[in-house]
Order: C-alpha cells, then structure tokens, then sequence
C-alpha cells in the first residue's frame, strides 16, 4: 500500500473496529486496523498521522483486560481515544475510572463544549450512541471535559496541547447524529490530514505494484465468479493481461447462465487466459446417493479442490498464485492479526507438491464496499459487482436431499424467473439475498382438466446487514403472485410455489 497518510486502529476488542476504520476510509485517509499487541516501536516507524483507540468489553481496572503502554500518548501523534479507549487514555494518565450502577446504553444527549476543535462544526446538544458501564469521574491532570451528559460527567475529555482527544460514545455508529462530523475532525482539524487516499490510486499504485512485483512471471488465480475473485482477476489483467492465467471451475451448481455469464464479462472485457472447466457431471457423479447436507458440501469442497489443483498441477505451476482474500477475511476482533485466514474456493490449502514463488493477494486491504467500488473502477459489470451472496456449494444446498441434473435445471429454471420478475419489478434494491429452494416435496395439484403430481419450489428472501440474524423480506403480495404463476407457468415440472416467511434466528438462510 502506497499511501502516504495512514491513521492506525489499535484494536481493543470492541464489537465497531472495523466500521471506526470504514469511517476513516469514507473521509479518504487510510486506516489500518492493528491489535493492541503492536510493540510501540512498530507504530512509530509506521508514522502514522493519528491514532484511534477502539473501545473494548473489559474494565481497565481489570488486569487481564487489553492495556498499552502509555508512552504511546507521547509520540507527539494525536490520539482519539473511543469508549472503553477514552476510558484507557483516562487510566494511562492517571484519571480516575469508576464503575456506575447502572449501564449508559442507547441514544443519550450531550452538551458539548463549543470551542473544542473534536466539536466544530457540531451543535452543542447532540445526540451520540452511548454503551458502557464504567465512566471516567476525574480527568487527568491537563485535560479538561469537553463533553456530558445527564448521566455522563465525562462524554469527552481532552489535552489539546497535546493532541490527545477521548469520547466515551461512539461516534462511528450511525446513531451518533454528528458522528461523521467528530471523525472528520479528528482527522483533518487534529491530525491535519489531507484526505487523498481515493480509489482511483489505489488502482493506479496497486497496477504499478503489481508489475513491479510480478515481472515476466505468470499469476494463477482461481476465479468462482464471486466479487472478491471476480475484482481481483480485473485488478491483474489490468497490471498483466495474458500472464494472468484465471481457472474457473464450473461445477454445473451455479444459477442459471452464470457460468457463461463469468466467461463472457472476462474473456470479452478483460485481456487473460480465461481457462473453463465444466465439470458438473464429475460432481453430480460424486454426490450421487447423498442427501446429508454436511456430506454434499464436504464432496463438494474437496472436488472443487482436486479439479483446481489437476489443472493448476498440469500446467501452470511456477509464478504466483493470486487470491481474492480481503480485509476482513485478515482481521480477528481483538488480536487484529492475519492468523484467520478465510476458507473459500478463493483461498485454498496448497498440495505439498505444487511451487509457487509467492501468493498475491492484491485486495488484501480493502473492506467489501471498497472491492466493489475498485471493481466499478475497472468496468466489471454492474451485475456481478453487486451480486448477492452465493454459497460455495451453490445449488447443491438449495436442492433438498440427492441432487440430479434435472433438480439442478428445474430449480435453474425457477431461480431465473424469480430473479426476472425481482429485477423488473426494481424491488431487488430492497433485498440482501433472494432465491429459489427446490425441497423435494411433491404435491397434488390440477392443471387442465388432469390431476398433477409435481415438484414445490419455495421463494426465499431475506433483508439482513451481516447475515449473522435475518428478516424475511416483506415482498409485495402481487410481485409473489407474478412469480408463482410464471414459474407454474414456465418451468416444467413445478405446479406449486410456497413462500418462506421463516426469520434468521430460528431459521437460516439457507435451507441446508
Ligand atoms: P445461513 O444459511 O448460514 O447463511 O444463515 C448465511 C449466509 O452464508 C451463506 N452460506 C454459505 N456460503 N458456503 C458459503 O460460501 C456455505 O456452505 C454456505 N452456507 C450458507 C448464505 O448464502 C448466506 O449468505
């Protein structure tokens, strides 16, 4: 990362780390996110242009909770420090911390102090988001408060002389009315940023790295047709054209027309070797006899793998293999640190028996917002930009019990016109994920004037923002009727559609 301007994250566990170092980014600064275990001396020779300290679970009084040494408040770098961080910065200087009764929790006023720089731009009764027990009752000696509340003697405090700001809310949330304001402030009234990390030189300094990095060797990346792989593989045909090598194995458990779709966007807009394998009779060979949802994803894991790995082995082995790991997939809340590696078909173990001089990994910094913003910047097609979640496994999961070649088209069929009917209708803006389930129930049902016996397919759509719980989507009841009857319609083999009104929790997504 060529970034002039850096802001470091020191991560003390708190559940917002990433969104505190999203904000900073939205403001166009760089910001790494780092674990409170960063020896002191690796942060001076980052020299970053401010600090943040995240808030935490943990009460500072407590010895075994997240601590850092204090010489850290005098590099001569400002430093925000933010809820269980204002509280540390507090205890480092010898402010007194105490334990309240009761849990500040919520949205919550403050009055702040005008005149503080944290503050410009910023009324003086604001509302913040508030979440913590323990509160800073003496600031100390040299700071003053800058911020209360009712309940709050000390919303924020600070030591402008020398740079050092601390806010016991969380002005990274959307809650916080003036949060954006308080970060931008920091960044650019305290630690005087200029702002010019843009996406546009990321691609810039990432192509310019690349080359330089990649030389006349080859680069092997496996693409799924997912985002982060899909950006990726734009970012190295830019910096390398045909030395990229993109292996795309298509299991046939994809929707309908993706594989050709992934094919068309990276050979006709994107200069690489584009290598397809259709391979969906090798799996559905695999999986024949097994119904266990476990089972079917374990055979398809391990077949992916193997079909990857034969080509790789066969003929591109040497050079580098690339992959679309990101940001997030490196960041474990509280360690920070790059040990948890996602498990992906992006991102597979390597046989003992295939070389490669180095992995490259060039969206490695980025969050998801910013992948995509990248890969607008590179002229990937809207579709794929956007595409909502897949899993690994594909159809294999979405196809109830054994699966055959005719469940996958007859559920392809269904899928496609649920996303027809969604897309016209504009009502797809409104939905984190949708799709269509082929359960394996067969009903009786009347067409004509005969009696049938046909396959149930079940609509799922949900609105989420981590996917961790979920809502199912309130569809507009004539939009659920245009798809059921068009999928009846449509797609043979279907004469019953059902819609699934299950939430996350006690339901999944998915439904294996
Ligand atoms: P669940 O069903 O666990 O789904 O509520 C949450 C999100 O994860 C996706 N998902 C998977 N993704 N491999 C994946 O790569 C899988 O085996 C898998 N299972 C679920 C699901 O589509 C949803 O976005």
């Amino acid at each position: 990362m060529s970034s002039k301007e850096l802001v470091i994250v020191l991560d003390f566990g708190g559940q917002y780390n990433q969104l505190i170092a999203r904000r900073v980014r939205d403001c166009n600064v760089y910001a790494e996110i780092l674990p409170y275990t960063t020896p002191l001396d690796q942060i001076r020779e980052r020299n970053p242009k401010g600090i943040i300290f995240t808030g935490g679970p943990n009460s500072v009084y407590d010895e075994t909770s997240p601590h850092y040494d204090p010489q850290i408040l005098e590099l001569g770098i400002p430093v925000l420090g933010i809820c269980y961080g204002a509280q540390l910065m507090a205890y480092m200087r010898n402010g007194v911390i105490e334990h309240a009764p009761t849990r500040e929790y919520g949205r919550i006023e403050i009055t702040a102090e005008p005149k503080s720089k944290l503050f410009t731009d910023v009324p003086e009764h604001n509302i913040v988001w508030m979440s913590h027990t323990d509160y800073i009752s003496t600031v100390p000696e040299g700071f003053a408060v800058s911020a209360h509340s009712d309940a709050c003697p000390c919303a924020a405090m600070e030591c402008p002389e020398q740079q050092l700001y601390a806010v016991q809310f969380h002005p990274e949330v959307t809650h916080s009315e003036y949060g954006k304001q308080i970060l931008h402030n920091f960044l650019f009234e305290i630690c005087q940023c200029a702002g010019d990390w843009v996406m546009d030189s990321f691609v810039e300094d990432t192509v310019k790295a690349l080359r330089e990095e990649i030389g006349d060797r080859g680069v092997v990346l496996g693409l799924s047709g997912g985002v982060d792989s899909s950006v990726a593989a734009a970012l190295l045909s830019r910096a390398i054209g045909k030395k990229l090598t993109c292996v795309f194995v298509d299991q046939g458990l994809m929707r309908k027309d993706e594989g050709d779709f992934v094919e068309d966007t990276f050979t006709r807009l994107f200069d690489m070797n584009f290598v397809r394998i259709n391979c969906q009779d090798v799996f559905l060979e695999k999986l024949k006899g097994v119904s266990d949802p476990e089972a079917k994803r374990k055979i398809i894991g391990t077949e992916f793998y193997k079909v990857f790995w034969d080509e790789i082995r066969a003929r591109y082995s040497g050079g580098f293999l690339a992959q679309g790991t990101i940001y997030p997939d490196r960041i474990e809340s509280g360690k920070g640190d790059a040990a948890k590696i996602k498990t992906h078909h992006n991102m597979v173990e390597r046989p003992a028996d295939i070389q490669f001089e180095g992995v490259i990994e060039p969206l490695k910094d980025l969050f998801k917002d910013e992948v995509r913003r990248v890969g607008e910047k590179l002229g990937i097609p809207h579709e794929l930009v956007w595409r909502q979640p897949f899993p690994g496994p594909g159809l294999g999961v979405r196809v109830i019990g054994e699966i055959t070649a005719e469940k996958v088209k007859i559920l392809q069929e269904a899928d496609a016109v649920l996303r027809d009917e969604v897309a016209k209708s504009g009502y797809d803006e409104n939905l984190s994920q949708f799709f269509a389930v082929l359960p394996g129930v067969k009903t009786v049902g009347v067409m004509g004037d005969a009696r049938t016996y046909d396959e149930l397919v079940a609509i799922r759509a949900v609105t989420t923002d981590d996917f961790m719980t979920a809502d199912w989507a309130k569809i507009p009841y004539d939009l659920l009727g245009r798809i059921s009857n068009r999928i009846i319609n449509e797609v043979d083999h279907v004469n019953r559609v059902v819609y699934d009104i299950t939430s996350k929790p006690p339901g999944t997504v998915e439904w294996e």
